[in-house]
């Protein structure tokens, strides 16, 4: 099929090449002069694995190519917006660039206005976007669609490739048809449904994912003033319930969903924390107060600042100490510093008179210069280079690069640095208590000195 895909993102771009690797044939539209260039010349403009492998094969082969010009969307069977849907000043969901995008490409169909074709919309929105802002931009010869996306950055590739269910909330039978044509060659479970159930399916999945951080991390809470319990062992005790596993029995085949039942940092990135927000204020519209979702928000907004006091607890202060900040990428695996936890920990060192010293293996020292060019803020190239000089540390993301920290802190070299596992990525039991705190973990202190939790 004729495909375009408008905004090349992390979203759009996947879905680009990876439509484009499985047969069809298709242009991205990209805004930006700059992503332009860097995609068309193969080198994508933001880390993913295998993306950098797959753009170029595809372009090479001439089944993908990008453009500027939204009217090429007048030649394609299927269009698919992918822009950005950022959150307001208010939480609530900025529709101006979708509702931008799809005027253009209204416009662009007015060259051959009878012809029949699909719009789906891969960002994702709020229910009732399709229905109430999108089909009426358009005519009757054109099928509307929600059809949003749950790759996950850090393996968006494999994510979009082996999708685990494709849905297309779609009122017309023609654009149903289509779309599951389109994805037919990945043999996904396929959901077909009205606009609005696709629409707040996506935000379901991600308010759950929310959910279960933010419980994980009320659950470290407690573990900090038991100084026998640790989180670690209290999840990991849940997570052997055959109910969360079917195969816990043999031990084998850990459900990635117990991957959120941890504790940490909080959860970041481009999606979560956003896409929480645009749901509750959506719910709010609708006359719902969604307060079991803005508890799991005002978990996750403290989350930083409950890390940063451990170190600071630690040192007696942080006033005129240097913090090394093993991680700034919301997770392993990226470079995307929407979000993130650990630019969050960064800022409440600073308020605390730290100096901060950046680690982040994936992240180049270019995303940084806002921070660096404030003074106070500094990148280093090695952990090793991270850790000279530093009073304390503290790892924010599970990328193999800072868990190496573990052998280092073996090796004996260390004596006198804070370490703060944020991430829970360190053998706990190898720990000397005093130096290294980890989320969901007390210090050892004397259970006297504790009040007893009724
Ligand atoms: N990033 C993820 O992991 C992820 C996963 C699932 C869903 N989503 C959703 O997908 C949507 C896109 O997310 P993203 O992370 O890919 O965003 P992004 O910011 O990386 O990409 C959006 C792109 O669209 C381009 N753009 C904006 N308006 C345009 C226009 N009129 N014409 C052409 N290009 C235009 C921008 O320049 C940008 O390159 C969002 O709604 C997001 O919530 C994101």
């Amino acid at each position: 099929m004729k495909v375009a895909v408008v905004g090349c993102g992390y979203v759009g771009l996947v879905s680009g090449i990876g439509l484009a690797s499985i047969g069809h044939e298709v242009v991205g539209i990209e805004a930006d002069q700059g992503r332009r260039d860097r995609i068309s010349a193969g080198s994508p403009p933001f880390y993913e694995p295998g993306l950098r492998e797959l753009l170029r094969s595809e372009l090479e082969r001439g089944s993908f190519r990008v453009s500027g010009e939204l009217r090429l969307t007048a030649e394609a069977d299927v269009v698919l917006l992918a822009v950005q849907t950022p959150a307001g000043a208010d939480g609530a969901i900025d529709l101006s660039y979708l509702a931008g995008a799809a005027s253009a490409v209204s416009d662009a169909f007015a060259a051959d206005p009878k012809r029949q074709r699909v719009v789906a919309v891969r960002s994702t929105v709020v229910p009732g976007t399709v229905d109430g802002v999108l089909a009426p931009i358009f005519g009757p010869e054109v099928a509307v669609a929600s059809n949003p996306e749950f790759l996950r950055e850090g393996t968006a590739v494999q994510d979009f490739l082996h999708p685990d269910r494709v849905v297309v909330g779609c009122r017309e039978t023609w654009g149903r048809e289509a779309l599951a044509e389109l994805y037919a060659p990945f043999g996904a479970s396929l959901f077909l449904t009205p606009p609005a159930t696709a629409e707040l399916a996506k935000y379901t999945s991600n308010a759950f994912l929310a959910t279960l951080v933010s419980f994980s991390n009320e659950i470290a809470h407690v573990c900090e003033s038991l100084p026998q319990a640790d989180v670690e062992d209290v999840l990991g005790i849940l997570h052997a319930d055959r109910r969360l596993s079917s195969s816990s029995e043999t031990g084998e085949g850990r459900p990635e969903i117990l991957s959120y039942l941890k504790a940490g940092c909080g959860f970041g990135g481009s999606c979560l924390p956003k896409d929480l927000s645009a749901l509750i204020a959506a719910g709010e519209l609708h006359g719902h107060d969604l307060s079991l979702l803005r508890a799991v928000r005002t978990v996750n907004e403290g989350q930083a600042a409950r890390v940063v006091a451990s170190a600071r607890d630690a040192l007696g202060g942080l006033g005129r100490t240097r913090v090394a900040v093993l991680g700034v990428a919301f997770k392993a695996g990226t470079d995307d510093l929407r979000a993130s936890p650990g630019l969050r920990i960064v800022d409440e060192c600073l308020e605390q008179g730290a100096s901060v010293v950046i680690y982040d293996p994936l992240v180049s020292d270019r995303a940084l210069d806002e921070y660096t060019e404030r003074g106070s803020v500094e990148t280093a190239d090695t952990l090793e280079a991270a850790l000279a000089g530093a009073d304390a540390c503290i790892i924010t993301t599970n990328a193999p690069e800072i868990a190496a920290l573990g052998e280092l802190l073996e090796g004996g070299g260390y004596p006198e640095l804070v370490v703060v596992d944020g991430r829970r990525v360190l053998d706990a039991d190898r720990f000397d208590d005093e130096t290294q705190l980890a989320v969901g973990r007390a210090r050892v202190t004397p259970l006297a000195d504790h009040a007893p939790l009724h």
